[in-house]
């Protein structure tokens, strides 16, 4: 299998830690060139350096991707430090405290809507002008298991990941013809600091992966890098389960 990302430009949103981060290392590691970005600065940095100390190419930049001026100063960024724009991984998330539907707070959804849903369409409206300037590109969307199924009293979460996988489809039914790619992915429960915020029952949660265990960052970052490369062509609009079995049962 051919996993080279040599010569592409990523970037990669929430790569300060967890996912994200393993995500920038996993894109590196095959030689892509990466943009490392996140609100969380120091961390930010914490990953350039990981990356750059193995010897790879990534840089740091700042952005809310709540915020669709960010994204434009993103992708420009980008454009301007490495020339191009080939691969986009929307990674950034947030998980909000448990509420059944009727009990979500008003302003708690509409925040998880504007970070997990809004941060993903303003990421692909400034990442797809940048991307057909060199002939297509492949945009990555970080949803979830819990974009296929729902999840008790996760009334705002669940929703928002769901939206993901649609965003995804329309992005690929609409881009395809200029050659480029999106996939959504869709991680079980997988051990980062994210799941502190859901306060989980770990042997519950256990019980629910097939596998006996909850995933690993990197099980994601090896998994997305492959899915970049040419290897995956043709795959388009998908959604891609990295589960551990979860979703079987
Ligand atoms: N951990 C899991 O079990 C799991 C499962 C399925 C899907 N996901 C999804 O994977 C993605 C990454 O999750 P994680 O577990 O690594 O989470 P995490 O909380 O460990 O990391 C999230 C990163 O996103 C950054 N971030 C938060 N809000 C941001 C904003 N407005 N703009 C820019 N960056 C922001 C944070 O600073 C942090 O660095 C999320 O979209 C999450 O929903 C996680």
């Amino acid at each position: 299998m051919n996993s080279s990302l040599l010569g592409k430009v990523a970037v990669v949103t929430g790569a300060s830690r967890g996912i994200g981060r393993a995500i920038a290392e996993s894109y590196a590691k095959y030689g892509a060139k990466v943009v490392v970005s996140d609100i969380d600065n120091s961390e930010g940095q914490t990953t350039v350096e990981s990356i750059n100390n193995a010897g790879g190419n990534a840089v740091y930049f700042h952005a809310d991707v709540s915020c669709a001026k960010a994204h434009q100063e993103l992708v420009d960024f980008a454009m301007k430090t490495y020339g191009r724009l080939d691969i986009a991984c929307n990674n950034a998330g947030i998980a909000p405290p448990s509420f059944k539907v009727a009990d979500v707070p008003i302003d708690l959804w509409h925040k998880v809507i504007k970070i997990n849903l809004d941060g993903v369409f303003y990421g692909a409206r400034a990442q797809i002008p940048a991307m057909l300037k060199n002939g297509g590109g492949t945009i990555v969307n970080i949803s979830s298991i819990l974009g296929k199924v729902a999840f008790p009293e996760l009334g705002a979460y669940s929703p928002s990941k769901h939206g993901v996988i649609g965003l995804t489809k329309q992005i690929a039914l609409d881009y395809a013809p200029q050659n480029i790619r999106s996939i959504a992915i869709g991680p079980a429960f997988i051990q980062t600091e994210l799941l502190d915020g859901l306060s989980p029952d770990f042997d519950s949660l256990l019980k629910l992966h097939p596998i006996g265990r909850l995933g690993k960052p990197n099980e994601i970052g090896e998994a997305v890098a492959s899915l970049c490369s040419d290897s995956f062509s043709f795959l388009n609009g998908a959604y891609v389960p990295i589960d551990g079995g979860f979703l079987t049962q």
